[in-house]
C-alpha cells in the first residue's frame, strides 16, 4: 500500500468530488431526453420524489458504510459482516459494475470529447436538419479509429488524474471542473431562454400534465435517479472512505443529492427552451444531444462558439464520473492486493480500454453480434444499470437497515452529526428499512420485464 490512507483536504473538497460524480452524462444527456419523451415537467415531479424517497436515505447510507469501515466495498463489507461471504460478495458486485459502467460510460464520452474538437474543426456548420446531424454522427462513430481514439485519450485523462491521487488528482479536479461546470451551464441557460420562441421551452418544462404518468415512467424515474446519484456500486462508499469522521455526512449527502439534481434541472433548461426556438421536437430520444443539438447552435448567434462551450462542459461533466468509477476499482485492487496507486491505475485504465472496445464496435462494424438480444453496448449499459445497480442499492439499504443494523450504525452517522435525533434518524430509519428496498426492487422487477 502507499502508506496512510490519503483523507479529502476539505468539506467542499469532499462534497465537489462526489457531486462531481454524480453529476455526468446521465444529468446531461439521459435526464433532458428522459423528461422529453414522458411528459415533461410531471417526469421532474416523479423524480424529485423517487430522489427524496429513495436517493437521499442510500445516499446517506453508502458515505456511512465507507467513513465508518474506511475501506474499499469488498474490504468495508468484509469488516462490518465479520467476514459473511455474501456481503462480501455484494462489496465484489460493485467493484465489478464499476468496471463494466466505466467501460462502456467511457465510450459515450469519448464521443463528447471527439464533438469538442468537430465544434472547433466547425464540422457542423452546414447541417441543416437533424438527419443531416444524425448522418455526420453515423459517419463518425461508425469509424473505429475515431471512436477508439477517443475512448483511448478519455481513459488516458482518467488515468492522469486517478494516478495522482485522491487530493491532488480527484479533489483538486472536481474544484477546478466542477464550478466551471456548473458557470457554463448558466451561460448557456441564459443563452437559451433569450431566444425567439424559448417559452414554449420554459413552459413545456414547467406545466404538469400528470395523465402522462404510467407505472413505467415511474420505474424510468427510480431508475434514472439511482444511475444519477452513482448509487448501488459503491462510489460514494469509497469517497466517504477518504472522509474525516469530523464531517457530518447528513449535510454533505443533502448538498450532493441538490447539486446534482439541480444541475439535471437546469440541463433542461439549457436543451429544451434552444430546441422549441427552433421549432425542433423535444421527444427525441437519446440523440437529443448528438443529432439535434449541433444544429441548434447553427441558427443561434455566437453559436459556433457556445457548441464548443458545450461540448467541452459535457466532457467534464463525463470525467468527473469516469474517476469515480475507475477509482472505485482502483482502490479496491490497493487495499486488497497492497499494490502501489500509480501503476494499478495505469493497469486498470489498460483493462478498461480494452473491455470498452466491444461497447464501441457495436457502433462500428459489429452491430449484429448480440447477445440476449442486444449489441455489446446495450448489453453491458442493461445488466450493469438496470440489473446490478438496484441490487446493489437493495442490498446496501438491507445491510444498514437490518444486517448491520440502524441502532449500530446509527452512532458512526452521528459523529459529526450529533443534531441527527429524533424524527429525522426515525425518518431515516425507516426509508432505508422499508421505503427503499421495496421501491428498489420494484424497479428491479420491471427491468427484467418481470412487472
Ligand atoms: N452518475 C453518473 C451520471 O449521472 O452520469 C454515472 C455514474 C457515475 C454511475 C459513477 C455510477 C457511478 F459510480
Amino acid at each position: 500500500m502507499d502508506g496512510k490512507r490519503e483523507q479529502w483536504g476539505s468539506r467542499i473538497g469532499f462534497i465537489l468530488a462526489a457531486a462531481g460524480s454524480a453529476v455526468g452524462l446521465g444529468n446531461i444527456w439521459k435526464f433532458p431526453y428522459l423528461v422529453g419523451e414522458n411528459g415533461g415537467a410531471a417526469f421532474i415531479v416523479l423524480y424529485l420524489i423517487c430522489v427524496i424517497l429513495v436517493g437521499l436515505p442510500v445516499v446517506i447510507a453508502e458515505i456511512l458504510i465507507g467513513r465508518t469501515v474506511q475501506k474499499n466495498p469488498v474490504g468495508s463489507f468484509r469488516e462490518l459482516s465479520k467476514g459473511n461471504p455474501f456481503w462480501i460478495a455484494v462489496g465484489g458486485l460493485g467493484v465489478f459494475t464499476g468496471f463494466l459502467i466505466l467501460s462502456y460510460y467511457n465510450v459515450i464520452a469519448g464521443w463528447s470529447l471527439g464533438y469538442v474538437i468537430e465544434s472547433i474543426k466547425g464540422s457542423f456548420h452546414k447541417l441543416e436538419n437533424p438527419e443531416a446531424a444524425g448522418q455526420l454522427f453515423e459517419s463518425l462513430s461508425s469509424k473505429p479509429q475515431w471512436t477508439l481514439m477517443f475512448h483511448g485519450l478519455f481513459m488516458i485523462m482518467t488515468v492522469i488524474i486517478i494516478y495522482a491521487g485522491v487530493t491532488k488528482g480527484i479533489e483538486r479536479a472536481s474544484k477546478i471542473m466542477m464550478p466551471a461546470l456548473l458557470g457554463l451551464i448558466i451561460v448557456l441557460v441564459i443563452r437559451g431562454i433569450m431566444l425567439k420562441g424559448a417559452g414554449d421551452g420554459v413552459r413545456y418544462l414547467l406545466k404538469a400534465d400528470f395523465s402522462a404518468i404510467t407505472g413505467k415512467t415511474f420505474m424510468l424515474a427510480l431508475g434514472q435517479a439511482f444511475f444519477s446519484l452513482s448509487l448501488g456500486m459503491g462510489a460514494l462508499l469509497t469517497y466517504g472512505s477518504y472522509m474525516s469522521k469530523k464531517e457530518n455526512i447528513v449535510y454533505s449527502a443533502v448538498n450532493i443529492v441538490a447539486l446534482d439534481t439541480f444541475i439535471a434541472i437546469l440541463a433542461g433548461f439549457m436543451i429544451f427552451p434552444a430546441v422549441f426556438a427552433m421549432g425542433l421536437e423535444p421527444a427525441q430520444g437519446p440523440s437529443l444531444i448528438f443529432n439535434i443539438l449541433p444544429i441548434v447552435f447553427n441558427s443561434i448567434p455566437g453559436g459556433y462558439v457556445f457548441r464548443i462551450i458545450f461540448f467541452i462542459l459535457l466532457s467534464m461533466a463525463a470525467l468527473t464520473s469516469t474517476i469515480s468509477l475507475l477509482e472505485v476499482i482502483t482502490t479496491f485492487v490497493v487495499d486488497e492486493f497492497h499494490l502501489k496507486r500509480k501503476t494499478v491505475a495505469i493497469v486498470l485504465g489498460g483493462f478498461v480500454f480494452l473491455l470498452g472496445i466491444p461497447s464501441a464496435m457495436s457502433f462500428c462494424g459489429w452491430e449484429n453480434f448480440t447477445i440476449f438480444g442486444r449489441t455489446c453496448f446495450n448489453f453491458v449499459d442493461f445488466i450493469s444499470a438496470n440489473i446490478f445497480l438496484p441490487l446493489g442499492g437493495i442490498f446496501i439499504a438491507l445491510f444498514v437497515g437490518w444486517f448491520w443494523g440502524i441502532r449500530k450504525a446509527l452512532p458512526h452517522l452521528q459523529q459529526g452529526a450529533a443534531s441527527f435525533s429524533g424524527f429525522l434518524a426515525l425518518l431515516w430509519s425507516i426509508l432505508i428499512r422499508f421505503v427503499a428496498p421495496i421501491l428498489i426492487l420494484l424497479i428491479f422487477l420491471s427491468g427484467l420485464g418481470i412487472i
